[in-house]
């Protein structure tokens, strides 16, 4: 395989060392706007497409512009693309299955969800004989990271998110992590694929852990809770529901325990049940690894998507219901009170589509709101 490799920061030189291992993968070009010094650079993203002993090109910029002018390309020069750009194909799904169809290349995008973790895979391999009911998990290593320095080791937010930058976890811009879009991607990539759907992303509920403070933190370590960041999303009598909130579990929850970088991610199926993955969600070598995976499951032979191409489905969060811990200045918060938590509450029992609206309006009073969904 004759590689185009576009993108030499913390995922591409990743990639870059690991293919070097292998002698089936062969990196002819590194597009990079920078000076690097390696014999493989260029700054003409046309060398890739142009030349005909590329079959196959790797996409590790980031951001949607021009990674997808790049993949387009690519694609319709007949280049396999394999990609970790999980805003890229969150936002452009349909589209890029499609042009991959049309010109009979590979499209794989296994690093984009999970890291390290090989979840789309193990996805596309459940889904041959089971439906599956539920696709959830901890699925950005940046806010787990947050996360779990501030409940463990008493950390500010923002140094446990330098922190987090300073080890590669987190996006160019830190906001994709901590406002939950980019675990917002990593869903919609998630339950396309396990149900067969093509969901809209803008429509996907998205409650991020930007504005939790320490005194959330000691309020739910005084309760034996602790905060996580997760996407669910589930499918009952044809309704899908899909939505990114922060959730309170009990401290001996697995969940409550996955420290760092790490994610954890489970289906549940029909037959098997809950089956879990548990690894490194971001960083150098397990995103460049399942990167490199890819290029040798298309070496292989491995030609399709994980799925195939979803029909639209409007998105129904009115199906899930939850008590939610509120913390508001808005006296909104009095209409849904159950209890009350310190300064904050816990609301009745309420559906997701119901916290959305609810917190939409908060948020232009109090826009330093925050919510958590209370798990057993
Ligand atoms: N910023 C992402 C994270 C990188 O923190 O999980 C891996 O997708």
């Amino acid at each position: 395989m004759v590689i185009g490799l576009m993108g030499f920061g913390t995922i591409g030189a990743g990639v870059y060392e690991l293919a070097k291992e292998l002698e089936e993968l062969s990196i002819k070009y590194v597009l990079d706007i920078r000076q690097v010094e390696i014999p493989e650079l260029t700054h003409r993203a046309e060398d890739l497409f142009e030349d005909a002993e590329v079959d196959t090109v790797v996409e590790v910029m980031g951001g949607l512009h021009p990674a997808y002018e790049f993949v387009s390309a690519a694609l319709k020069a007949g280049k396999n693309v394999v990609t970790a750009n999980k805003y890229l194909v969150a936002t452009y799904y349909d589209e890029l299955l499609a042009l991959a169809k049309a010109n009979g290349v590979a499209f794989r995008c296994t690093a984009a969800v999970g890291g390290g973790i090989g979840w789309l895979t193990a996805l596309e391999r459940v889904r041959r004989i089971e439906p599956i009911n539920a696709v959830e998990g901890i699925m950005n290593g940046t806010t787990n990271y947050i996360l779990s320095n501030m409940t463990q080791n008493g950390l500010s937010f923002d140094t446990a998110l330098s922190e987090a930058q300073a080890l590669g976890y987190a996006e160019a811009d830190p906001s994709a992590d901590i406002d939950g879009l980019d675990v917002k991607h990593k869903l919609l990539l998630s339950a396309n694929i396990a149900f067969d759907v093509s969901l809209n992303v803008n429509d996907i509920f998205t409650a991020g852990i930007r504005s939790i403070t320490d005194g959330d933190i000691k309020n739910f370590k005084e309760r034996g809770l602790v905060c996580k960041l997760l996407g669910v999303a589930c499918k009952e009598e044809g309704k899908v529901a899909a939505f990114v909130q922060p959730n309170l579990f009990p401290a001996d929850a697995l969940t409550a325990s996955v420290p760092t970088n790490f994610n954890l991610i489970t289906y549940d199926t029909a037959y098997t049940g809950r089956m879990s993955f548990y690894g490194q969600g971001a960083g150098r070598y397990p995103t460049g690894a399942n990167v490199v995976q890819d290029l040798l499951d298309i070496v292989g032979g491995k030609e399709e998507f994980y799925s195939k191409e979803g029909a639209p489905c409007a998105i129904a969060n009115e199906i899930v219901s939850f008590q939610y811990y509120l913390r508001t200045t808005s006296a909104k918060k009095d209409a849904v009170k159950a209890e009350t938590w310190g300064d904050a509450v816990l609301t009745q029992k309420m559906s997701v589509a119901e916290m959305a609206k609810l917190l939409e309006e908060i948020k232009q009073e109090d826009p330093r709101a925050f919510i958590a969904a209370v798990r057993s």
